[in-house]
């Protein structure tokens, strides 16, 4: 089977070395891919955002199966036009994939269907949204409707900031279109949890649950990040927690999808608030976490294509889907200065040894053929322990064999799981 992988970052390497793994492929094309991936896949020098070069290309090729990856692509339509070419994939298809592309459609999605969440409003006047704020409670959260690069949401800490933001992204076009709309919402605490759950409209099947750290810094602190690091499973999701968000979360999600002719099939991913009044959900995403997947393929019992092909053809519950019992940790190794300036153009080297847990992410080959850092979130290394602690220790110890100039990292990663573990 020839194989395409839409996407070029970290958690496309996660899913190509899992793929790779079923003796029925032969070929695993990465579109565009990074140079760090050159060993495992065909690089394709196509971006991911072009629908209609990436359908040219799987049609001269003969690809088999397609995996879309990232957000821009599902969002615009490219599993849609891959399916019109005779070509079956993992992902969800335009209609579906608007539960991430239109925040103001998931938040009226879940109004509909009782699912708990954030109270909202959402607003296409800015002169509306500024009266709004007026007298709302703070801190509020403002997010633009559509695809801002994760950067679309903004804790306003005071009334001033909130004024500030809503005209930058309203007046300032900070986001370009994707800020025409907003959605104000309450501001929720508690611990964050992601869970990723394969479905195919008939059934939702979730995989190991994990915590994002988003924040550059240590103790989180900083701005928001892409992520830098993930362990895996979450241990403020208990079993009973679980239970729970099946039943008033997961499954409704699937079912109001379906009830509006909007059958997702592909990832599902539920960014979740466990708030003192329960589970609430912060967000959805119509994909693979990145870097939660890094931990949670790595987890996973048994074939990860063959999971997905059953996704396509509606038959997931005949798919084996199960997690080792065993504990997980990623850490980002990210160019110092991120995410706002840094340099680029760093020679990465690292111990043979290592190679097997380090999924590239901002890394290309120079024209002399040495790998290069060439984005803010350069690589992440993983490990599989036993217990936290020592995944957490493995990794770090893996990551310190991995060397660029400007190499920068948190040093906290599991941190608070291991406190929150050790305190049940
Ligand atoms: P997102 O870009 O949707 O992943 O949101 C980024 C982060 O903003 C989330 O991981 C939360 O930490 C935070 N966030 C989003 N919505 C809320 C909310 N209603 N209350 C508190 N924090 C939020
Ligand atoms: N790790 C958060 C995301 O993939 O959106």
């Amino acid at each position: 089977m020839k194989v395409m992988v839409v996407g070029g970052g970290g958690r496309e390497h996660a899913i190509i070395k899992r793929i790779k793994e079923n003796p029925t492929v032969e070929c695993v094309y990465a579109v565009p891919g990074n140079g760090g991936m050159a060993k495992d896949a065909i690089l394709v020098d196509i971006p991911a955002k072009d629908i209609d070069g990436i359908t040219r290309f799987a049609k001269e090729q003969g690809i088999d199966y397609a995996i879309v990856a990232p957000d821009d692509p599902l969002v615009l339509g490219c599993v849609d036009m891959l399916e019109a070419a005779g070509i079956p994939c993992f992902g969800p298809n335009k209609r579906a994939a608007i539960i991430e592309g239109s925040k103001a459609f998931a938040k009226d999605l879940m109004k509909r269907a009782g699912i708990p969440t954030a109270a909202y409003e959402t607003f296409d006047d800015v002169d509306d949204a500024l009266n709004y704020i007026k007298n709302a409670p703070i801190p509020i959260v403002i997010k633009a409707d559509g695809l801002a690069l994760g950067k679309g949401v903004i804790i306003a800490e005071s009334r001033e900031e909130a004024f500030e933001t809503i005209k930058e992204i309203m007046e300032g076009h900070k986001f370009g279109a994707s800020g025409d709309k907003i959605v104000i919402e309450e501001f929720l605490t508690g611990p964050e949890v992601s869970v990723l759950a394969f479905t195919d409209g008939n059934i939702v099947v979730p995989m190991v649950s994990s915590m994002d750290h988003k924040r550059i810094g240590n103790g989180d602190t900083g701005p928001n990040t892409g992520g830098m690091g993930t362990i895996a499973p979450n241990p403020y999701y208990t079993e009973e927690i679980a239970k729970e968000c099946m039943e008033k979360i997961f499954i409704p999600t699937m079912n109001a999808m379906n009830a509006e002719n909007r059958k997702f099939k592909g990832c599902l991913y539920f960014g979740l608030m466990l708030t003192k009044d329960g589970p609430k959900v912060i967000e959805y995403n119509c994909r693979f976490g990145d870097p939660e997947t890094q931990v949670v393929l790595p987890l996973l019992n048994g074939d990860l294509l063959t999971i997905m092909r059953a996704v396509t053809n509606e038959r997931l519950a005949d798919a084996r889907v199960e997690f080792k019992d065993s504990h997980a940790c990623c850490v980002i190794c990210a160019s110092k200065g991120y995410p706002l300036e840094y340099e680029k153009g760093f020679e990465i080297t690292m111990d043979e040894s290592v190679e097997p847990y380090v999924y590239m992410a901002g890394a290309k080959l120079d024209p002399k053929g040495a790998l290069v850092t060439n984005g803010g979130r350069v690589l992440g290394v993983t490990a599989v322990a036993g217990s936290l602690e020592a995944a957490i220790d493995m990794a770090y110890a893996r990551a310190s064999c991995v060397h660029f100039e400007n190499k920068y990292l948190r040093t906290d990663i599991g941190a608070k799981a291991l406190k929150a573990g050790l305190s049940k």
